[in-house]
């Protein structure tokens, strides 16, 4: 089983040299990559020039930050997972938190976009977690069981390959505030999940760095998910290199 780590760039850098210039350095500090899976999911615009660039290249796979469940018509400013997977990508996020906050994409909203993603051979990313104030009042379980259980409707009575979905546990409190969740805290939710999602991957996120990135692995997820460090060559490469 390969450790799946995944490069969350969200809305950075600004310009297409900027991201070269990350992507390049990140690619040539990629040492320890055979039991790996690197994925790098940048801004839509960035995509096909990175594609386009390392058809050959074997270390790094690509993903969309998001996609729209339909596939063409007129769905304005959308990106449909059929487009994505044509460019060439192979996994998708979705419902990451920010988009669930800032954004208002609902549950029912990302089933659909689940449902369409799985239905373009494409592997999503399914992004889960509770907010600070959800875990202070111990909802921690309640809330990720809740966003399971309605993320997956859409799939529910599907032939689809459901193994090919990804679950990410991003508590919400600890993405992009350098305060990680303790493995063994994340581990009891690692294990909630696992009861009900006996063959998927489950990854962590939520402010990883190269000296905490091990302790995750060590406890049992499958990979990572990595915003802010993985804008970093250095940090990323860290990161993947460990073995
Ligand atoms: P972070 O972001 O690593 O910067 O905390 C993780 C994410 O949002 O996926």
């Amino acid at each position: 089983m390969k450790t799946l780590i995944v490069g969350n760039w969200k809305m950075n850098p600004e310009n297409l040299v900027k991201a070269k210039e990350i992507f390049n350095l990140i690619n040539k500090k990629i040492k320890n990559f055979r039991n790996k899976e690197i994925i790098i999911c940048p801004p839509f615009v960035y995509l096909t020039e990175f594609l386009g660039k390392i058809k050959n290249n074997k270390k790094i796979k690509f993903g969309g930050q998001d996609c729209f469940w339909e596939n063409l018509g007129a769905f304005t400013g959308e990106i449909s997972p059929t487009m994505l997977k044509n460019l060439g990508c192979d996994y998708i996020i979705l419902g990451h938190s920010e988009r669930r906050q800032i954004l208002k994409e609902t549950d029912e909203m990302i089933s659909k976009k689940i449902k369409a993603v799985l239905e373009a051979k494409l592997k999503p990313i399914l992004c889960v977690g509770e907010t600070e104030k959800e875990r202070t009042e111990g909802k921690t379980f309640e809330v990720i069981k809740n966003q399971i259980q309605e993320d997956l409707k859409e799939i529910e009575n599907c032939k689809l390959k459901i193994e090919n979905l990804i679950i990410a546990y991003e508590p919400i409190w600890a993405i992009g505030t350098g305060r990680a969740c303790q493995a063994s805290e994340a581990k009891e939710v690692l294990l909630f999940l696992r009861k009900e999602l006996k063959k998927n991957y489950i990854l962590y996120g939520g402010s990883v760095n190269s000296q905490n990135a091990k302790d995750y692995l060590k406890t049992g997820f499958n990979g990572l998910l990595i915003g802010g460090a993985s804008l970093k060559p250095d940090e990323f490469a860290k990161i993947i290199n460990f073995n």
